[in-house]
């Protein structure tokens, strides 16, 4: 069957991925699967750019991202997962894409100039950090991708890839495709708190938590603050774990919520049971299946030393053609 076009993402190993990113991003990641040619990839070199001190844990997190990938049903026969520092040829044409690359396109970059606000008066940001961008166009680029799925936050990168592909283009002719962001259009996860699920807010529900820690993190979630007696009404549109029910239950089911919740019929207790059961049914088999990958560690090492393989073919042609370009 024809494809569409070739897509390009990834993820920075920063942690164990959660419900939020399994709905906000892996599970359309995994639909993209049938129209489009994918290379998934895990941003080890990025990750560097804020934590190259503490390495110790990369290989772990690099891997605990495969097997949630993999759970999410991420496919290997069908796209090509990969590790970025496996293959080369990206630090080859992040120096490249560097010398056509303005610095004070970089510097006027919000996620770095955030960056910066955060580090502080003091901080003295690294060479890499502000190549951030340049890394992630050479990433896309180098797969000559049309399409990268990714949420609202990595636009201004997908703004500077593009222009740093018309820029080249322009003075080496024309090699690189534009690639379009495709949003994931999605309301935000809540995390146990009720604020948006999230690794730093420690809120988050794990892909990798036993369905006992799932049941405990759900049992202990924030709901409506103004239902504080069972005959209370409540306010199911104020109430995280609705979301849950919207997410994970049936839609009759759910207006039935609705109404008994408002009329203050429904306990919080038996509600926050009823979402559990749901959204374990709905769950549990990804978190059953990531707990056999995670055991089958040699079978992810496996599946990436293969995407590498594959990456590199691809990857190895368009150097030659960008060297060629360049006269190198
Ligand atoms: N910067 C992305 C993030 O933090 C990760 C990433 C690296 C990426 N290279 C990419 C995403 C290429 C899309 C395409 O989420």
């Amino acid at each position: 069957m024809a494809k569409k076009g070739r897509i390009l993402s990834g993820h920075r190993p920063s942690g164990l991925l959660h419900i939020g990113h399994y709905e906000g991003t892996l599970r359309t990641w995994a639909a993209l699967q049938d129209d489009y040619e994918c290379f998934f990839e895990i941003a080890d070199w990025h990750a560097l750019t804020t934590e190259y001190e503490d390495t110790e844990e990369l290989p772990y997190l690099v891997e605990q991202i495969a097997v949630d990938w993999l759970a999410s049903g991420l496919d290997p026969e069908r796209s090509v997962l990969f590790v970025q520092s496996d293959v080369m040829e990206h630090a080859e044409l992040h120096l490249l894409l560097s010398m056509v690359t303005p610095v004070s396109w970089l510097e006027r970059c919000p996620t770095y100039k955030d960056r910066l606000t955060q580090l502080g008066e003091e901080a003295s940001p690294g060479y890499g950090l502000l190549g951030y961008p340049v890394l992630q166009a050479a990433d896309i680029l180098i797969y000559k991708a049309n399409v990268v799925p990714v949420g609202e936050d990595q636009l201004p990168h997908l703004e500077l890839t593009r222009e740093i592909a018309r820029r080249f283009n322009n003075f080496y002719g024309d090699l690189f495709p534009e690639p379009q962001a495709l949003l994931s259009e999605f309301a935000a996860v809540p995390g146990v708190d009720g604020r948006k699920m999230s690794k730093t807010y420690d809120n988050a529900i794990n892909l990798s938590d036993p369905p006992e820690v799932v049941e405990e993190k759900l049992r202990s979630m924030f709901t409506d603050p103004e239902k504080i007696h069972m005959g209370d009404a409540g306010h199911p549109d104020r109430c995280p774990v609705f979301v849950y029910q919207h997410m994970y239950n049936e839609e009759a089911r759910v207006e039935e919520i609705r109404a008994e919740c408002e009329a203050g019929e429904l306990g919080c207790v038996a509600c926050k049971t009823e979402a559990t059961e749901r959204t374990l049914e709905v769950l549990g088999p990804v978190m059953q299946r990531r707990r056999e990958l995670a055991e089958n560690v040699e079978h992810v090492r496996r599946v990436l030393a293969d995407g590498a393989e594959r990456a590199r073919e691809v990857a190895t042609q368009t150097m030659d053609e960008v060297r060629a370009a360049i006269h190198l």
